[in-house]
């Protein structure tokens, strides 16, 4: 395959090692500087130019996108996944994953464990925002912070509240954390290629630090990780939409709590502390799936005159609880259930046979009136009780 390397360092770590891999496995590689790209936006023709030349054909492309350049970075890799070739991750999911806030926004959806966060604006709403997590000492952050700089301790409410009002004063965007003592300044990294962990790492903070980043000398062992951080580091991954990742997790009191979903994890210390060689681990995946592109399902879905996708949540007196699909009667609404979330579990495409239960969500596709329709109807025979949620999506 002939691969490109977006980075803006041939001789950084990872990126070597990325190189090394593809070379090793047989490929034709070029390590490309994200910042060097023009992106040429034409009706139908979407183009990118690098260095004076139009890039027409490289078959993937394994993107190396720093926190100091997301903007631009994300640009250039649409503009890959516009032209149809595959990117090892989407743009999409760099750019959800890279804002602390949204990422959490999202996981909290689902059954996953993370800090207890909140996010203000105004003066007045610091002090009970941080006594509503409990009081100090708590962890501010920025939203968009790597390596460690830009997360703070604060031991005691005054002085978490005066260096929240310092950061707004210079326009920062902050949010406040449940700071996580139980962890003990340790965290564990979990290495998500596709759908598995291929490696994983515990960091140890330094010192009285409480940050366990290795630039800020946090030190990295091997671990074993048990099954519940396992899935929790897949399913975060899955939820930003990111195949490859590394999922940074606080050892809670009450299990896994995920702090952030980093899409370019650095290889350095893991390979060091896992033994696993997984630059190799990344271009094996790329080469399984470069022949399906991501697509962006939501806007190809909903294209067509009147369809579009819609998630039901089955609360307690609804109607269809302990219908199958068929009886129903979405088939004949047009309407397609294309997965069932029950509790922690994913039924995809589920058989007609299949019963809904209460609680359940269902991602639907289909005519969008006929959905409303649905909701309306159960609205007013219910009077204000509804008896499922939808959102469109
Ligand atoms: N809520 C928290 N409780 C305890 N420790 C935390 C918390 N949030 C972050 N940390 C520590 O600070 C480090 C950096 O935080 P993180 O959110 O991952 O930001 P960065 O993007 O800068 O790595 C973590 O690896 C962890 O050691
Ligand atoms: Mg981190």
């Amino acid at each position: 395959m002939k691969i490109a390397i977006l980075s803006r360092g041939k001789r950084l770590y990872s990126t070597k090692r990325l190189r090394e891999a593809c070379v090793a496995r047989g490929h034709d590689v070029n390590v490309l500087d994200t910042l060097d790209f023009s992106i040429n936006v034409e009706q139908g023709k979407p183009g990118l130019i690098y260095k004076n030349k139009n890039i027409t054909d490289f078959d993937a492309v394994i993107p190396r996108i720093g926190s100091s350049i997301t903007f631009f970075g994300a640009a250039v890799l649409r503009q890959f996944e516009e032209m149809g070739m595959f990117c090892l991750n989407s743009s999409l999911g760099i750019i959800t994953s890279r804002d602390k806030l949204r990422s959490i926004q999202l996981l909290a959806r689902h059954n996953i464990g993370f800090p207890q966060t909140i996010f203000v604006k105004q003066k007045k709403t610091i002090l009970p925002a941080i006594e509503k997590i409990g009081g100090a000492p708590v962890v501010i952050k920025l939203l968009e912070g790597t390596q460690g700089i830009g997360v703070i301790l604060a031991d005691t409410n005054k002085v978490a509240e005066a260096i929240i009002e310092t950061l707004h004063s210079t326009k920062q965007n902050v949010l406040i954390q449940k700071f996580i003592k139980e962890s003990k300044g340790r965290d564990v990294r979990a290495i998500v290629v596709g759908n598995k962990v291929v490696a994983a790492m515990r960091r140890v903070a330094q010192g009285d630090e409480f940050r366990s980043n290795v630039h800020r000398g946090g030190k990295v062992e091997n671990v074993e990780l048990d099954e519940r951080f396992e899935r929790t580091a897949i399913r975060a991954a899955q939820i930003m939409g990111l195949n490859v990742a590394g999922v940074d997790m606080l050892e809670g009191a009450s299990g896994p709590q995920v702090m952030e979903v980093n899409s370019s994890p650095g290889l350095e210390g893991i390979e060091r502390a896992s033994g696993v060689d997984v630059a190799a681990k990344m271009v094996e995946f790329l080469e399984e799936q470069s022949d399906f592109p991501e697509i962006d399902l939501r806007q190809r879905l909903t294209l067509d005159k009147g369809y579009g996708v819609a998630e039901f949540h089955i609360l307690k007196n609804s109607e269809l609880i302990s219908k199958t699909i068929e009886n129903a009667g979405f088939r004949e609404k047009d309407i397609v259930i294309m997965s069932i979330k029950r509790g922690t579990k994913m039924i995809s495409n589920p058989k007609s046979t299949r019963e809904i239960l209460e609680d359940d969500s269902l991602l639907c596709f289909g005519k969008l009136e006929n959905m409303k329709s649905l909701v309306i109807q159960k609205r007013k025979n219910r009077k204000r009780r509804k008896s499922f949620d939808v959102r469109k999506i």
